[in-house]
């Protein structure tokens, strides 16, 4: 078999979990494909794209939306997510979206199922964008916060989704009463995110048993976020399944395999910890 190459595009991409989850999987599949990462300066971005050698890529921050200029297609997916974390490389360069698909398939296996339910996403940068289209995929009755609420309201706007998506307040009193009776909660601020460990963005008292709550980060693996909600008996899902999932479906799109979630995820999880 050719032997084909993958990278992560990034700046700064630091430590890379994606090239140890997607080394592990050629490895355990027997592939003979490589992926590694490549720290790219935005200024740098365009001659990249178009001189690197690689089969595939995925994008992460800040090239999510810049790359978008520099692909010959974009699939539907980029196009309602109005950003790209996945090239394919060939005759035309063509742009996808994984992330809502990461989001959906964490929430799937966790057997959660927002149709119709009351969702309420915190944030408004880039990883808030491709899970409220997943939520609205669905259908879920979505609310969205964010502490500077105008980022917000122009997300929803940039969404054309000012009658499915309801912004309110970014404060305790609002969120208590929204929280009231919401099935879904899902944090995609970096609060809590190392080095700042220890702070959530909501507060506790607001937290009841029986919501299901997804904290995007997963560094550290238990947010405190993560840790509130176990106590007061939610359901809890972590970044680490979407990052697995995002990048099981990149493998999908480039190589049309099956990919190993599991070992992906022991792969994630063991670079973690240590
Ligand atoms: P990403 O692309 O990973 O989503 P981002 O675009 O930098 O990251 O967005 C970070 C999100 O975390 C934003 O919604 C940000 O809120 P603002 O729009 O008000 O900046 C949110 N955020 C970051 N620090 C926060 C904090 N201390 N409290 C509340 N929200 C915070």
């Amino acid at each position: 078999m050719q032997p084909k190459k993958f990278g992560l595009i990034g700046h700064p991409v630091g430590h890379s979990l994606s090239a140890a989850m997607h080394t592990r999987v050629f490895r355990e599949m027997n592939l003979p494909h490589t992926y590694e990462a490549f720290d790219v300066q935005p200024a740098d971005l365009r001659s990249f794209i178009e001189s690197t050698g690689l089969d595939g890529a995925n994008v992460t921050i800040p090239h999510k939306v810049a790359v978008m200029k520099y692909v010959e297609q974009l699939d539907q997916s980029a196009r309602d997510i109005h950003a790209v974390n996945t090239v394919v490389f060939g005759g035309q360069k063509i742009g996808h979206n994984t992330d809502g698909v990461g989001f959906s398939k964490s929430l799937e296996e966790e057997l959660v199922n927002p149709a119709g339910r009351n969702a309420l996403v915190i944030g408004a940068g880039g990883a808030s964008r491709a899970i409220l289209v997943s939520l609205m995929g669905y259908n879920a009755n979505v609310t969205l916060t964010n502490r500077t609420k105008g980022k917000a309201e122009a997300l929803v706007k940039a969404l054309n989704a000012q009658d499915k998506i309801r912004v309110i307040d970014y404060n305790p009193e609002s969120l208590k009463a929204a929280l009231q009776d919401t099935y879904l909660i899902v944090n995609t601020t970096s609060v809590g995110m190392t080095p700042n460990v220890g702070y959530s963005p909501i507060p506790k008292g607001t937290l009841k048993n029986g919501q299901v709550v997804f904290d995007a980060v997963y560094n550290p693996l238990k947010t405190q976020l993560i840790k509130d909600a176990e106590e007061k008996g939610c359901k809890t899902i972590s970044g680490v399944n979407m990052l697995v999932h995002q990048g099981a479906q990149s493998l999908r799109i480039w190589l049309d395999i099956e990919p190993p979630i599991q070992v992906m995820k022991d792969e994630v999880l063991k670079n973690l910890t240590n």
